[in-house]
């Protein structure tokens, strides 16, 4: 036997030497370390992150990524030098750019404002998720003066805004989905457009709302004042959620290009994440149709552009062109059609940056964009081959770790999975393929497991609501970021634990990021420290109140007594002693922050069927429930009346959400309602 165990302790003896060991050569030969765990660094980050973290004032995260450049728009150029109007959704602020994308003008705009939109005599309107009402500026002689707003009382979570040539002008809101039209003298309507309404648009005779959670397009004829004409909706529909579009008409025809993710369900069988390409398909709306027909679809993500965030399109005689830029890559497509529209284009790419949000014409031609993840406007006159880059200011604004920006851009870049292929069921994708910033896409996806299968949550606020997914197999971050590594790039064959490919992304290096944090654990590390800043944003139906209207307090109170014994009014889902007593809560609840997490670290049986788990479910949060439907695990719930409306009380305490025997006791009607109050606020 010796000859044979000879060799390795020998080879032992070297290594120890190698490494500085010193051995001495009389001394028992030491026997081999048990190999190191390689997540135990991350798991020592994460305690202590955690033990130095106060989660009642972890702020809100919509001031704490940066200025984020989210919208850009061209002023008409009347004569004057080149200008744009720039939104800052990062700082509640509306800019005035010059020609070359340098701020000249700032002005204040409602809260987390990302609805702008110019008029053809230049009045700058703004919408922002935090006011109830759109706010009107002017742009004078290199300044910017405010010029009155339009009220839109109950109106929460405004996302954007359009104005047509008869001078009307169009909101949209998230929370409950409405479309708002206000005609010049002052006419109002409100249509329910759609969940999660959030994009808003005017071409030729139509006014186009796009619901994220829906997956529509609601596309509305106006009247002659410019008002929609709900009955005669037409509507495009697609398995997923359409993260943007644009239209453009010709001799009565409505052009419509939508961009979001392809249109067919999830398929998990490979361990990975199938059929999630990004596409951009093409629609005609004919003059004096009565439906909206797809005259073809093209796989951007084969060409290298994932999540399409940002489009433009214009219609000449000879055909259309389009201009697509992606915020998950650094391509940019322009696609050319012929006379033929339903024959496939030309496509032409060309290397951006990713994290686009929004494109402009820029005075002169070329393009100007605005980027969030960079936190840059670009400008690509015709002819360059590279952008002009130009940080937005921030003047005053806390400079965020590089550690931090990494973690955002892998998880909304390819730089996780950058070897991904887009063939047959394989996909290009970025987490935000399915978490529209960061939240959800209302979808009610095959987890690949029996008949399960799953709506998708939200990834904000997960540093206080561990352990994660509804199977609550992941106690911690560190497990969600080293699991997320190896599923994102599963079907790539390659290595999840790798360095980043930086000479292949030259883009990467405006982060800053040291060589450290680019290696495997360093970018585990990154995307952690991302997640922790990654904080649930305001809730507009909260912000700028101090005190419960009568309903909700009563509605505080039948919570108190009939859902907190799960959903819990902890600071840390698996911390008991983080409890809020009853007394505090108004104070939390109405904190910029909303900190409370209402839900607990432990699964229950509740008749949502089938259980993700032998245990039954994990408690999930309740925080910024309007941002997530529709409900429960298995999506059969569309909204919280769905909820409220099968709850069901039974003997010494039970309780089901759904299936219960007829001698459970369901919430009276008043109860419902304030309770429905209260959910509003989480
Ligand atoms: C194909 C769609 C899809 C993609 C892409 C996707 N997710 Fe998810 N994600 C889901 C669904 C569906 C759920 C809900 C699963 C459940 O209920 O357990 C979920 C849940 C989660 C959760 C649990 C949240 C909680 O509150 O417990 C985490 C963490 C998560 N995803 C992280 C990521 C990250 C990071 C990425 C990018 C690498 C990503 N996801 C990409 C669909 C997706
Ligand atoms: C016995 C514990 C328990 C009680 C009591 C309870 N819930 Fe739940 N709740 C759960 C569990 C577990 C789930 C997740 C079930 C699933 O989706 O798989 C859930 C899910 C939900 C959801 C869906 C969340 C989402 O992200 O889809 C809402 C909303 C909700 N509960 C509200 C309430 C309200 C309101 C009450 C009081 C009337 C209540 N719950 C009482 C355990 C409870």
């Amino acid at each position: 036997v010796r000859p044979f165990v000879a060799l390795p302790l020998l080879a032992l003896l070297a290594l120890a030497r190698c490494n500085g060991g010193g051995a001495d050569p009389g001394a028992p030969a030491p026997r081999p370390a048990p190999a190191p765990d390689p997540l135990a660094p991350l798991h020592a980050f994460e305690d202590a992150r955690r033990a130095t973290t106060d989660f009642a004032h972890l702020p809100a995260s919509s001031h704490a990524l940066g200025p984020d450049p989210y919208v850009i728009r061209a002023l008409p150029a009347v004569s004057a030098p080149a200008r744009y109007a720039g939104l800052l959704r990062g700082r509640d602020a509306l800019v005035l750019l010059d020609g070359s994308l340098h701020e000249i003008a700032r002005a204040a705009a409602p809260g987390s404002p990302s609805g702008l939109a110019v008029s053809p005599n230049g009045e700058i309107l703004v919408a922002g998720e935090e006011a109830e009402a759109i706010r009107r500026y002017r742009a004078d002689g290199g300044h910017l003066t405010e010029a009155g707003e339009i009220a839109l009382p109950g109106a929460l979570a405004l996302r954007d805004v359009a104005v047509g040539p008869e001078k009307a002008i169009y909101a949209v809101e998230e929370r409950r989905g409405r479309l708002f039209a206000i005609a010049e003298h002052g006419d109002r309507q409100e249509i329910a457009a759609g969940t999660g309404a959030f994009r808003v648009d005017r071409a030729g005779d139509r006014v186009i709302a796009d619901s994220l959670l829906d997956h529509t397009l609601s596309l509305y004829p106006v009247d002659a004042r410019g008002m929609p004409i709900e009955e005669r909706v037409i509507r495009i529909h697609n398995d997923g959620p359409i993260w943007s579009f644009a239209a453009a008409e010709r001799g009565g025809d409505l052009f419509v290009l939508a961009g979001g993710v392809e249109d067919h369900p999830l398929d998990r069988t490979g361990g990975s994440f199938g059929f999630i390409d990004s596409f951009v398909s093409l629609y005609r709306v004919q003059k004096g149709a009565a439906a909206a027909e797809r005259l073809g679809s093209i796989n951007v993500s084969a060409e290298g552009l994932i999540t399409p965030k940002a489009m433009s399109l214009r219609a000449g005689d000879h055909g259309l062109t389009a201009i697509v830029a992606g915020y998950g890559a650094d391509k940019l497509l322009t696609l050319t059609w012929g006379v033929d529209p339903a024959a496939p284009p030309s496509i032409a790419a060309s290397t951006l940056v990713p994290g686009v949000s929004s494109i402009a014409p820029a005075d002169g031609g070329g393009m100007v964009f605005a980027d969030p993840l960079l936190d840059v406007w670009m400008k690509l006159a015709p002819g360059d081959k590279e952008p002009s880059i130009v940080p937005a200011e921030d003047p005053g604004g806390q400079a965020r770790s590089p550690q931090s920006r990494l973690g955002e851009a892998l998880f909304f870049t390819n730089l996780m999975a950058p070897w991904n292929q887009s063939l047959d069921r394989l996909s290009r994708f970025t987490c935000e393929t399915c978490h529209f910033e960061g939240y959800a896409d209302g979808r009610i996806h095959h987890t690949g497991r029996g008949d399960v299968h799953a709506t998708t949550k939200p990834l904000l606020g997960l540093f206080n609501n561990r352990p994660h997914f509804s199977r609550a197999l992941d106690p911690d971050l560190t497990t969600v970021a080293n699991n997320e590594f190896r599923v994102a790039g599963a079907l790539s064959g390659h290595d999840p634990w790798f360095t980043a490919p930086v000479a292949d992304l030259p883009w990467a290096a405006r982060i800053g990021a040291p060589p450290e944090d680019l290696g495997p654990e360093g970018l585990r590390r990154a995307l952690m420290a991302f997640l922790m800043d990654f904080t649930h944003r305001p809730n507009p139906a909260a912000i700028g109140r101090t005190a419960f209207s009568d309903l909700e307090r009563r509605g505080a109170d039948a919570f108190a007594a009939r859902c907190e014994g799960c959903h819990a009014a902890r600071l840390a889902s698996d911390v008991p002693g983080s409890r809020a007593p009853r007394e505090q809560w108004e104070a939390l609840i109405f904190s910029r922050e909303g900190p409370l997490v209402w839900g607990i670290a432990e699964y229950k049986k509740t008749g949502i069927e089938p259980y993700v788990n032998e245990k039954g479910a994990r408690v999930p949060s309740l925080r910024r429930l309007y941002k997530k439907r529709p409900y429960f695990t298995n999506g059969t719930a569309a909204d919280l009346e769905g909820v409220l409306d099968r709850a069901r009380f039974g003997p010494a305490g039970a309780f089901l959400h759904d299936k219960a025997p007829a001698e459970y006791q369901p919430l009276d009607a008043a109860e419902k309602q304030a309770i429905r109050a209260f959910l509003d606020l989480l």
